[in-house]
């Protein structure tokens, strides 16, 4: 298996839906010009990039009148199902070309590309972040954009270990300490921190108004394939019921742009210090600020230490702490396999 194999027959986020909204968005995804956008009506697609022209990117075009993505060097139209729908010149003659399309389906409120054989391309099968739909939770959002193979972004969700490291504000005894525990669930791989009557990291704390407090902590973090995990942090007082604790579920999703870049979609709810603007901006600054400065540069890094090479030939030191990790590349090996292998390469 190359670096550049991309499991195909699953949902990937690609772009916040209202993203789209503001205008076709153009995006390499699994080393593929991609222009997301909306018709008249406002149904999502997902077209080639690349003007067959003279190779524009539509995505730098508009949507026309008629709902179809116009190119913006010299006019020629595109319905989202791909077929060339209008040419200004030619006497108007529609040539027989077309883009590549691929099945979008927008939830949780974002727009998910499915790269594979579109037949199998079942709404059902789009990853549940049904926390994104709840009121409860004050959400905030963002989709940042790094060099680094996408694996390395899940593995240091994974592996919280890290924080004690590059993030200060994050830092806690419990990504070190605590009790960790990994199971697999079908192809869901499972992390559980426990770490009890202890303080938390300066952000949780702030986050859930407990600033020098002890609290009973505990995560979980899902990951399913190819990269897409959920994680909740829960937070309660020492002798507190589990049913008495507060969560702040986060979503954390990384899609390939190429073999070395990735786009990491992310999102954090909370249920405590709500309608508090000045804190939602504290916060959104914050995770911007680990996520930008202290993952990205890091992930940026490895991927130039690993020198092009494969993630497994370079032999990597297996820690307790990364067994997530562990378990989840290998179950996207084990998964990437059984795609090639029915796709008979
Ligand atoms: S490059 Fe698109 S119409 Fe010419
Ligand atoms: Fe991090």
């Amino acid at each position: 298996m190359t670096t550049a194999s991309y499991l195909l027959n699953c949902w990937y986020a690609s772009a916040w839906s209202d993203e789209l909204d503001a205008g076709p968005v153009g995006r390499v995804l699994l080393d593929q010009h991609v222009a997301l956008f909306r018709d008249n009506t406002g149904k999502a697609y997902a077209v080639g990039g690349r003007c067959p022209h003279r190779f524009a990117s539509l995505a730098q075009g508009k949507v026309a009148e008629d709902g179809s993505l116009q190119c913006p060097y010299h006019g020629l139209r595109f319905s989202g199902d791909g077929r060339c729908v209008h040419n200004p010149h030619d006497q108007g003659h529609i040539p027989d070309v077309s883009l590549p399309t691929w099945p979008v389906r927008e939830r949780h409120g974002l727009a998910w590309v499915w790269f594979g054989d579109a037949v199998q391309a079942d709404p059902a099968l789009v990853p549940d972040f049904s926390f994104m739909d709840e009121s409860k939770w004050e959400i905030i959002r963002g989709v940042i954009h790094g060099a680094g193979n996408y694996q390395l972004f899940t593995d240091n969700i994974l592996d919280l270990s890290h924080a004690e490291y590059i993030h200060s504000g994050l830092s806690a005894p419990a990504f070190i300490d605590g009790q960790r525990q990994y199971r697999s669930d079908g192809t869901a791989v499972w992390c559980h921190i426990e770490h009890p009557n202890d303080y938390v990291s300066d952000v949780m704390a702030a986050t859930f108004d407990v600033v020098g407090r002890r609290q009973n902590f505990w995560t979980d973090i899902r990951w399913t394939p190819p990269a897409n995990m959920l994680l909740i942090p829960y937070l309660n007082e020492p002798g507190g019921t589990r049913e008495t604790a507060k969560a702040a579920p986060s979503l954390h999703l990384m899609t390939p742009e190429t073999a070395g870049s990735t786009f990491y979609f992310w999102a954090v709810g909370r249920e405590t210090r709500l309608n508090d603007p000045e804190f939602t901006e504290q916060m959104r600054s914050g995770f911007i600020h680990a996520f930008e400065n202290e993952d990205k540069p890091m992930i940026a890094q490895q991927q130039a230490m690993m020198g092009g090479k494969d993630f497994w030939d370079l032999e990597p030191l297996v820690l307790k702490g990364d067994t997530g990790a562990i378990m989840a590349r290998r179950k996207l090996l084990q998964l990437l396999r059984e795609e090639q292998t029915a796709a008979g390469d």
